[in-house]
């Protein structure tokens, strides 16, 4: 017997818990600030209804329907097409082994932050005296006690969590975590909308540039979100859905999802915003001079604007690191899942030994990142997934199923009949005719873009 979720919300939490991860934090508010600003929702909400919906409605069904790991539900599709699920598998397989070692760095600066330890020159110290970048050569290498051990407790949790299984694990372990990032998130955006300066950054953040509304770059930066932040192609959410009973509903739950996902993206791009607010205040500039994404916004910045906090600042910079172990977390138990999963699948082997071998290899392979000189390791690792992972993966899978295995149209019969809410032509236009034009330009641009 398939495992199932216990109820209709712990499926929902779940999925959620998988889409909301750094990229809403860290990554949303800075590519919206870049593409436009308010002006960037426009093709953002584009990019949600017409491929971020449809292919999770797409997956949720593909996986309700035919109730196995990606690489299964793809051969029960069709036996041609097994080879996509494994493709998608081996992006997280890839994907986890680097996403474990940035919640690592986040739990380390959870505690950092009860009492300022990373000092005023917070980017020396996050590459310095934490990541050990300025070592000599003969060093590169030898692992960083102050990443390993947060790095083994992060594998720890995920892989125990994964051991209890679908419903005593995963979906025991959303139900506290979600609800946890939800509160410590709202306390983060209360404060941060009412520090001085707040609203200079949130101007900076709403106020539409339309002037760039038609360049490609905007709407490819717009889907390129969508994809990463739903966690789509990424054989997750075929995986979470092949635990559903029978007759849950799909069409709904992707909508519920895509939403929950959006909103936290935009109370995350508000919280971050208004912070950068008080700090241009403070600084004497404009919010386009600290505004930054990436590991810089939340190990560089974020420490320095924390520094000069009016009150309980401690408090407030261990609630942001401790939200983005949380959000982290959640994302990782369903990339690694996608696997344990798979393996489970193909070789009839139990969950233990799936979470031992595939679980344990990846964590295995993370520690390469907990080295000196592991973050360029890590810059490169990502870099490749984005270039070739991503828009790639999705391409494929929307192209093989709507076009090549002319899957449309039994799938769409089976959604609408296990779902409240049907989906019409609409829904078959989107992943047939839209999505497919604007991947393919995506990949072919990346392609582009990695030789040249
Ligand atoms: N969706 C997650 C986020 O927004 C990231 C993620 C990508 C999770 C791929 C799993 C797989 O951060
Ligand atoms: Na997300």
């Amino acid at each position: 017997m398939r495992e199932q979720w216990g109820t209709r919300a712990g499926f929902i939490l779940a999925a959620v818990g998988s889409a909301v991860g750094l990229g809403n934090i860290w990554r949303f508010p800075y590519v919206a600030y870049e593409n436009g600003g308010g002006a960037f929702f426009i093709p953002y909400l584009f990019a949600l209804l017409t491929a971020g919906i449809p292919l999770l409605i797409m997956e949720f069904t593909i996986g309700q329907k035919y109730r196995g790991s990606a690489p299964l539900s793809y051969a029960r599709l069709n036996k041609k097409a097994e080879w996509i699920g494994w493709w998608q598998v081996a992006i997280s397989f890839v994907i986890a082994t680097y996403y474990a070692v940035i919640i690592a760095w986040a739990m380390s600066y959870s505690v950092f932050a009860i009492n300022l330890s990373w000092g005023e020159d917070t980017g020396g110290f996050l590459f310095g005296e934490y990541l050990k970048l300025d070592v000599d050569p003969g060093q590169i290498g030898s692992l960083v006690p102050g990443v390993f051990i947060p790095l083994v407790l992060v594998w720890i949790v995920a892989l125990g969590v994964l051991f209890a299984g679908v419903k005593k694990g995963i979906e025991l372990a959303n139900r506290i975590f979600i609800p946890t990032l939800v509160i410590m998130f709202l306390i983060i955006v209360i404060r941060a909308v009412t520090l001085e300066g707040a609203a200079i950054g949130l101007d900076a953040f709403f106020k539409p540039d339309w002037s760039e509304i038609l360049s490609p770059g905007v709407w490819v930066a717009a889907y390129g979100q969508i994809f990463f932040s739903l966690s789509i192609a990424f054989a997750i959410m075929i995986t979470y859905s092949s635990y559903l009973p029978r007759k849950a509903d799909v069409n709904n739950n992707a909508f519920i999802a895509g939403f929950s996902n959006s909103g936290f993206e935009l109370l995350a791009g508000i919280g971050v915003f208004a912070v950068l607010g008080f700090m241009a205040t403070q600084a004497g500039t404009t919010v386009g001079e600290v505004a930054a994404g990436g590991i810089g916004l939340a190990f560089v910045v974020f420490p320095q604007i924390i520094n000069s906090l009016p009150g309980l600042n401690g408090l407030f910079g261990f609630l942001f690191f401790a939200s983005l172990v949380f959000a982290g977390l959640s994302s990782l138990i369903s990339i690694v899942e996608t696997f344990v999963s798979a393996l489970q699948d193909k070789f009839k082997i139990s969950r233990t030994k799936a979470v031992l071998f595939g679980g344990g290899l990846s964590a295995l392979i993370s520690l390469l990142f907990a080295t000196q000189g592991g973050l360029f390791l890590l810059d490169a690792a990502d870099h490749f997934i984005n270039s070739f992972g991503v828009a790639l993966a999705g391409l494929v899978s929307v192209v093989a199923v709507s076009w090549f295995f002319k899957q449309l149209n039994p799938l769409q019969k089976h959604g609408n009949e296990v779902s409240d809410l049907r989906t019409g032509t609409w829904w078959k236009v989107c992943l047939g005719v839209i999505t497919p034009i604007v991947l393919g330009y995506m990949a072919v641009q990346n392609i582009i873009n990695s030789i040249s």
